[in-house]
C-alpha cells in the first residue's frame, strides 16, 4: 500500500540505517527524510539511495514551527518516524540548552504539526518516537535491568531532554487521541557512527596512534546493538506496534567501557598488522563525566515476545563489521573530523 513516510534525523547515524532499510524494502512507501544537516547530520551516510525514485529530502529545522507546518500542509504524511536530536552526552554537558530546542521543543513542534495535519481523521496514521534507555537512568543493582515499566528516571541533560520528549508524546496520545509508539534502546554501534562516540573514537584513535581517553576507571557499563538491528526493529514497532505502548530494544550484551576498548585495540593491532598489545598503550585514563551513568542493560523480552523481533548479529561479528566499514571508509571520517567537530574536541580535552 502506498504512503508517505517522514522520517526525521535520516541524516544522521541511525537515521541514516533507516531510511536505506525503508526506501529499498517498501518501493510503494515516498520515504521523506527531514534533516537540518547539523555537526551529526551528514548525506554522505546515504549517497547509494539519494537517486532512488522513492526516497526525498527535505532540509529543515524541527525547531521551527512554521516551517514544519508548510510541510504538512503541502505532503500528507500518513507515519513520522522521529529521530531527529542531539544525541551525545558530553555535548548535553556543556550545551543543554540545544538539547531543549532540539530534543523538547523540536518534538512537541513535530506533534503539533502531525495533529493539526491529521485534524482527527487518524485512521492508517502512526506518529513513532525513536528514544533511548538513558531515560530510566543508571543501574547500580547487577541483577537489575531496564524494562517498559521501569520508572523514568534521567541523569543527564540529554536524558532528561529525551524523557521529556518522552512524555510529551504519551501526553498527545493521552490527551488527543494521536496514534502514537515509543521504543527505548541500548546503544548503538556500526557504520556511520560520528566519531564523539566511544567506539568510532576509539577506532579512529587507534588508527592514527591517539591516546584513547577512558572516562574514570572504565568501570561504566553499556548494552551495545549493532545498528542495523535497530533498524530493522523500528520498522519491525512502525509496523506491527500497537498503539500507545513501548517497546525496549536492546542485545542482551553488556560490556564494561575498559573491557571493550581492549577488545577493539586486539582487533584493531590484528587488521593494521601491529604487533598485539600495540595499541592498549594508547589507554589514557582521564577525568570522569561529569554525572556518570554507571551502567545501562535492557531487557528486551517485550519486543521479542510480542513483535518477533530478535537481534541478527553477535557482537564480534558485528564488532568485526564495524571495523572493516571505518578501515575501508577513511574519506568518510576524515571529512567528519574536520571542522566544526574537532574544534570542539581540542576545546574539550584542552584542559585535560
Ligand atoms: P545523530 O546525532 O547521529 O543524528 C541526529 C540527526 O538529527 C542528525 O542528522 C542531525 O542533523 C539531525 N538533527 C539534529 N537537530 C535537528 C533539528 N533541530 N532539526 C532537524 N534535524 C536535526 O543521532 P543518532 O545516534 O543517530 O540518534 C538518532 C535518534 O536515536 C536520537 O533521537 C537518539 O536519541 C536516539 N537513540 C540513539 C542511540 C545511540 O546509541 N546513538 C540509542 C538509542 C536511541
Ligand atoms: P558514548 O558513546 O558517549 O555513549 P553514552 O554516553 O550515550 O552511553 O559513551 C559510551 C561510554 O563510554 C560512556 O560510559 C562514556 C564512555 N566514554 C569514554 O570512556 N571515553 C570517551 O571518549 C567517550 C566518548 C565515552
Amino acid at each position: 500500500m502506498s504512503k508517505n513516510i517522514l522520517i526525521t534525523g535520516g541524516a544522521g547515524f541511525i537515521g541514516s540505517h533507516v531510511v536505506r532499510l525503508f526506501v529499498q524494502k517498501y518501493p510503494d512507501y515516498q520515504i521523506y527524510n527531514l534533516d537540518a544537516l547539523t555537526y551529526a547530520g551528514n548525506l554522505a551516510n546515504l549517497t547509494d539511495i539519494e537517486q532512488a525514485s522513492n526516497y526525498t529530502f527535505v532540509k529543515g529545522d524541527i525547531t521551527d514551527a512554521t516551517f514544519l507546518e508548510q510541510l504538512f500542509a503541502q505532503t500528507a504524511f500518513d507515519g513520522v518516524i522521529h529521530l531527529a536530536a542531539e544525541s551525545h552526552v558530553d555535548r548535553s554537558i556543556t550545551d543543554p540548552m540545544a538539547f531543549v530546542l532540539t530534543n523538547v521543543v523540536g518534538t512537541v513542534n513535530l506533534l503539533n504539526a502531525a495533529k493539526n495535519s491529521w485534524k482527527g481523521a487518524f485512521e492508517g496514521k502512526r506518529f513513532y518516537h525513536v528514544s533511548t534507555d538513558e531515560v530510566y537512568g543508571s543501574l547500580h543493582n547487577p541483577e537489575d535491568f531496564f524494562t517498559e515499566e521501569t520508572p523514568y528516571d534521567p541523569q543527564s541533560p540529554y536524558s532528561a531532554s529525551k524523557a521529556a520528549s518522552d512524555h510529551f508524546v504519551r501526553a498527545y496520545g493521552n490527551t488527543y487521541g494521536l496514534p502514537i509508539v515509543l521504543s527505548n534502546c541500548s546503544n548503538n554501534y556500526g557504520p556511520n557512527h560520528f566519531p564523539e562516540k566511544l567506539i568510532p573514537l576509539m577506532i579512529h584513535n587507534i588508527q592514527n596512534n591517539k591516546p584513547l581517553p577512558v572516562y574514570g576507571k572504565g568501570e561504566n557499563v553499556r548494552d551495545w546493538l549493532y545498528v542495523i538491528d535497530h533498524a530493522r526493529a523500528i520498522d519491525t514497532i512502525f509496523h506491527d506496534g500497537k498503539n500507545g505502548e513501548t517497546y525496549n530494544i536492546g542485545g542482551f550484551n553488556e560490556w564494561k567501557n575498559i573491557d571493550l576498548v581492549h577488545l577493539l585495540c586486539q582487533i584493531m593491532d590484528r587488521k593494521l598488522g601491529r604487533p598485539e598489545g600495540t595499541s592498549v598503550q594508547l589507554i589514557t585514563y582521564v577525568t570522569d563525566r561529569a554525572g556518570h551513568d554507571l551502567r545501562y542493560a535492557i531487557d528486551a523480552h517485550k519486543i521479542m515476545r510480542e513483535l518477533g523481533w530478535e537481534p541478527s548479529l553477535q557482537f564480534a561479528e558485528g564488532l568485526e563489521k564495524t571495523v572493516d566499514w571505518f578501515l575501508a571508509n577513511q574519506e568518510w571520517m576524515d571529512n567528519v573530523t574536520s571542522g566544526h567537530y574537532q574544534q570542539y574536541y581540542q576545546d574539550m580535552y584542552a584542559n585535560r
